[in-house]
């Protein structure tokens, strides 16, 4: 090796580093491998040796124990001794009875993988490579694959977990008497809410298939007494008459002449007073790395890549508000996702 060439590799050195640990996937794959098995579980109680771990899990004892080592260089596990590793800050987050666990969001949603695998489909096209791979859209697969189903709901459920407490920390719901949870998954949210607003009463309304499996999700919060449960497709019409319609992770998942009709099937079903609270990222433009920032537009390309969707700005919002008969009266910042609220225009 020639001495520039040689010079100009070691002054590369930290950007080859820092590059290798943005573009590997090796890593997140392992980790939803792990979360697939529930192999944090297994350490709730203390340090465990990779054989007992092994054993519990149904995993081959030295193919867990090269993934718990690689792991382990990242923090998630950490080896006490040779071949005994316990839990760390972070992969107790992997453990299913962590309150705060993230575990059903970090599984193997191969469904999506798959659409990852042709994102440059997405790239040329502007469409959603899922479509392309399942030769099926989003929502129609979740309609025709339902365990598929579940383990989505269940990955949401795991954020609203995080999701809900930002937003009650941020948001001031305790006048509101009828929430109501539009596109509102398996009700993981309205659940929370509803337990910490003893005064209010909530209507759930998602697809059929997926508010089937709501009512335990409201017995599990001792709030079942106070919920309606309502299937329908929110392009026909909600349920009417709420004073707060949360409207959380739904509004980027469509263009904006879907996200139009939806927002405004809520304006007209509205009460006269009451506001709707879109929970999505809102998009800025330059090069903010700053967690918010980040994560709203790792969102963007997770709704571009899965339904056609995408990310709006503020100035967008407000666009796409007006044209439902709704007026942006403020975006409230919440430590995850914003709330754009508003109000019948006019
Ligand atoms: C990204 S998830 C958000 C779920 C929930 N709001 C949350 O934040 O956890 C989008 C939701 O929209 C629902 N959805 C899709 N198409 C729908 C339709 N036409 N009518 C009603 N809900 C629909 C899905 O079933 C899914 O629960």
């Amino acid at each position: 090796m020639n001495a520039p060439f040689e010079g100009k590799v070691i002054s590369k050195v930290a950007a080859i580093s820092r590059f290798t640990e943005l573009a590997d996937y090796i890593i997140p794959f392992t980790i939803r491998a792990v979360s697939e098995l529930k192999v944090a579980d297994t350490l709730q109680a203390g340090p465990r040796h990779v054989s007992e771990i092994a054993r519990e899990v149904g995993a081959n004892e030295l193919a867990l124990y090269r993934a718990m080592l690689a792991l382990a260089s990242k923090g998630i596990f950490a080896e006490r001794e040779r071949g005994v590793f316990e839990q760390t800050e972070l992969s107790v987050l992997l453990a299913t009875d962590d309150p705060m666990s993230l575990r059903d969001g970090y599984r193997l949603l191969h469904a999506d993988i798959k659409a990852w695998s042709r994102f440059d489909y997405s790239l040329r096209t502007g469409r959603a490579s899922f479509d392309i791979v399942h030769d099926q859209g989003y929502w129609d697969f979740c309609s025709t694959h339902l365990d598929y189903s579940r383990m989505f709901d269940n990955a949401m459920a795991a954020f609203t977990k995080l999701e809900y407490r930002a937003i009650l920390a941020a948001y001031d719901m305790s006048q509101c008497r009828t929430i109501v949870d539009i596109g509102g998954g398996n009700g993981k949210l309205l659940s929370l809410l509803l337990h910490s607003l003893p005064n209010a009463r909530g209507i759930l309304f998602d697809q059929p298939h997926v508010v089937d499996k709501a009512r335990p999700v409201f017995e599990a919060q001792g709030v079942a007494d106070r919920c309606e449960i309502v299937g329908g497709s929110f392009f026909d019409q909600v349920p009417a008459g709420g004073d707060l319609y949360i409207i959380k992770r739904i509004i980027y998942d469509w263009d904006d002449a879907q996200a139009a009709q939806i927002l405004g099937n809520v304006a007209s079903v509205m009460a006269k007073n009451g506001r709707v609270a879109v929970v999505d990222p809102v998009l800025t433009a330059g090069n903010a790395s700053d967690p918010g920032t980040t994560y709203s537009r790792i969102y963007d390309l997770l709704m571009l890549a899965m339904v056609s969707g995408h990310a709006r700005s503020e100035e967008e919002s407000r666009a796409l508000f007006a044209r439902a008969g709704l007026r942006l009266t403020r975006v409230v910042p919440t430590m995850l996702f914003p709330i754009v609220e508003g109000v019948k225009a006019g």
